[in-house]
This record gives structure tokens, sequence and C-alpha cells, in this order.
């Protein structure tokens, strides 16, 4: 049965891609959301008419089209504030949700030893071993550089997060836990509540990759408690080139800039300058204004659409998908094989078969997957596993996707006669 307050098939007519015909002559069965979503007209419409109407550098011109595009630009730092339910000066735009945690981790190292921010030998950086290589490898960096310690959760074999050691783990020498809201390979949603609670007891700060969340699920980033949030556009029905850097607005204004150049500044002479106020002070340089526009657009797709009606309809594609999943022989699933705290990510071996293979042959059907380590090489490792085939599912998903999925995996396994 499924069962589910959206019809996929419909809200595909809002996609052009969807029109496209794919190897094998029939449709696009797009499951590779995780990596980046479709765009709605509306999002390419929108982006397109910035262009044509109201194009001009931002915050700098005292023309008309200059004043539009400003208007333009904060009208969608509004919409991304109200999407959050956060303030509008916390919302600062950069290319990527990557460059959203480099650029905490390059602000914190760039601190004065007696900012609150600096790290030091025998301070810690908390992540965990399910973390993107993107919430990872900035803050090995940053640790090799501060000579801080860089200690992680590690996950259990059913793919959750391991807290039995958490108080031991975020202690009080803890000044950085970053992690994720949703694992980008195992579907896994993190119980924050604890996370957040500790490490605010220590006095550390909590960075949230909620890359694979906000496009699917309502974010409301005063409950959820953490001190800064990142995710990118693309993944939320946005376009690429555009991620956004949620903080605590008495963090930010703290906080050294990371990328320095015009329009960041309050003033300069030739041997110094001071920084303009939140958000300006972290967005150097002409901004990517239509890809900001592009993304208020999506989010007010969302919004339209209703972010618990999209919360229900990826649980109703991801317990139909689960239960599918078991009439099948010889196929993995790699993470929670019950629906209760997971997302619409399912990542799966199948014996015999390498990934690139499979998502190979599935492309003969034209269904579109993800294989490989999905940018999480340790996991994989604790996995004993090179890869795995990734299903993700979105608003534009339906039952007879997750049909074709499990036919087309069958037919892999009769090609590779295993
Ligand atoms: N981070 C993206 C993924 O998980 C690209 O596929």
């Amino acid at each position: 049965m499924f069962n589910s307050p959206l019809d996929g098939a419909e809200i595909r007519k809002d996609f052009p891609i969807f029109a496209k015909t794919m190897r094998g002559g029939g449709r696009l069965v797009y499951l590779d959301s995780g990596a980046t979503s479709q765009k709605p007209r509306s999002v390419l419409d929108a982006e397109r008419y910035f262009y044509e109407n109201h194009n001009a550098a931002v915050h700098r011109g005292s023309h008309l089209l200059a004043e539009e595009a400003s208007e333009a630009y904060e009208g969608a730092r509004a919409i991304v504030a109200g999407f959050l339910s956060a303030n509008i000066d916390e919302i600062i735009f950069t290319k990527s949700a990557t460059e959203g945690i480099n650029l905490i981790a390059y602000s914190f190292g760039n601190s004065a030893p007696s900012s609150q921010f600096a790290l030091k030998p025998g301070d810690r950086i908390v992540v965990s071993e399910m973390e993107h290589h993107a919430n990872l490898i900035p803050w090995q960096q940053l640790a090799k550089r501060t000579g801080a310690e860089l200690v992680w959760f590690p996950i259990t074999l059913e793919g959750r997060l391991d807290t039995s050691a958490l108080d031991s783990l975020i202690n009080e020498r803890a000044k950085v836990v970053a992690i994720t809201h949703q694992s980008n390979v195992l579907g896994t949603i993190n119980p924050l509540t604890q996370i957040v609670d500790r490490a605010h007891a220590v006095g550390s700060v909590v960075v949230l990759d909620a890359c694979q969340s906000v496009p699917h699920f309502g974010i409301d980033v005063k409950t959820l408690g953490v001190d800064f949030l990142v995710f990118s556009g693309h993944k939320a029905l946005g376009p690429t080139g555009i991620g956004v850097l949620w903080g605590r607005a008495d963090l930010l204004e703290e906080m050294e800039p990371f990328l320095t150049g015009g329009s960041m500044i309050e003033s300069v002479t030739m041997s110094d300058a001071t920084w303009a106020s939140v958000p300006r002070k972290f967005e150097a340089g002409v901004p990517n204004m239509a890809g900001a526009v592009g993304l208020g657009a999506a989010l007010t797709y969302l919004d339209k659409l209703g972010m618990d009606n999209v919360e229900a309809h990826e649980r109703a594609l991801t317990e139909y998908a689960l239960k599918k999943f078991t009439e099948l022989n010889g196929v993995t699933i790699i993470g929670p094989k019950d629906s209760a705290m997971r997302g619409s990510v399912l990542s799966f071996t199948i014996d015999g078969i390498h990934p690139h293979d499979a998502g190979q042959v599935l492309d003969q059907y034209g269904i579109a997957v993800r294989t490989g380590h999905h940018c999480a090489w340790p996991l994989m490792r604790k996995f004993g596993i090179a890869g795995t085939t990734r299903a993700s599912f979105y608003i534009y998903n339906d039952s007879a996707d997750i049909d074709a999925l499990i036919d087309g995996i069958a037919a892999t396994q009769k090609y590779f006669k295993v």
C-alpha cells in the first residue's frame, strides 16, 4: 500500500526534465536527488526573469536596476529566513554548503588567541564516522592548523550514531561539534537534542550539516537549538552554486571573516580595513544573485507543497521501498531497515555485482541512481565495502519509480547471472 498526500506524477509536470526520453526509450526514473534535485519551471523562470529584468551588481549602484537587483536578492534572503524560522540577518549566502562549513572552520582558524572561537592544542573538535567529506575534511584541516584534537562518534552496524560514550566524547575540552542531520549514505537521522544539550553544557558550538534535511522536512533553527546550519540550494530544487549558512547572530557578529574583498567592508585604508555588519561581512564579492533568487523560488515551491506533506510523501516512499526490498534476494540495505528516524535515502549492495556495474544496467532502464563511496569514504571502510548503490527519493517520485527500481535490480541480477 502506498498512501501519500502528494502525487509524484502530477508534480513531475512542473519539472521540464521529466519530459526527456531516456536510454531504452522510457521515461526518467530519477532516484538521485540526494546528489542533486531536479528544478521546477518556477525556479528556471525566476533566474531567467532576474537576468532579463533586474540584472545589476547588488548593494553598489545607484540606478534602478541595482536597486531592483538588491531588492530581489534581499527578498530571497527573507524567504530563506522564513523557511528556517530564522532572523534575516542570520542568513549568509555562500556558493555551497561546503563553502559554508569552510567559512566557519577558516573563521575560527583566523581568530585571535583570546577569542572564544580560537582553538589550541588540547581542544577538541567532534565529528562522526558518517560525515560527508565536506563536514570532515575542513575540521581535519582546522585540527592540523591549530593542534586541536579531532575525535568522532562511531556508528553501529545498523548505521545509527553510537552515542554510548557521548559525555566522554563531548568533554569539557570540546569547542566544536560538527554533525550531519541526516546521513547522505545511510539515511539515518541523528538524535540532535542530546548532542546539542551536552555540547552546550560544556561550552561547545554545534554545526549542523543540513544538506539532506532542509529539502526534506520542516526545519526551525530555534527549536533545533544548534548554533550553525548549512545547506545547499541545488538539493532543495534550487540552482547550483548557491548555498546557505545560518548562524546565531551573536556568534556571527564576533567571528572573523573568511573571504575578504569588495562589499564586505565598512572602511578601507591602504594598510587596514574594518568589516561591514553581518551578513555582508561574510559575502565578499558580487554574489550569486540569480542563484539566490532561484533558491527563493525553490523554497517558495516547497512551502506551497507544505513541508509536512513533503515529509509524509518521502516517508511513504521509504516505507514502500523498504518493504519491497525484502522481496529481493542477495540485496543488503546499508543503513536502518525500519523507517523510524531515517530519511528517504536508501543505500544497498547487490551480492556479486559492483555498484558501478549495477548503476550502468539500471541506466539502461532510465533509472538514475548514484553509485560509489558517496563522498563518505570512512563510512565505506567501516562497512568494509568499496561503495553502494544509492536510491534517494523526493517529491516527484512515486511508487511506480520504486517498482521500476525493484524490477531494475532483478534485471541487473539476471544480466550478471547472480
Ligand atoms: N553530496 C552529494 C551526494 O551525497 C553529492 O550525492
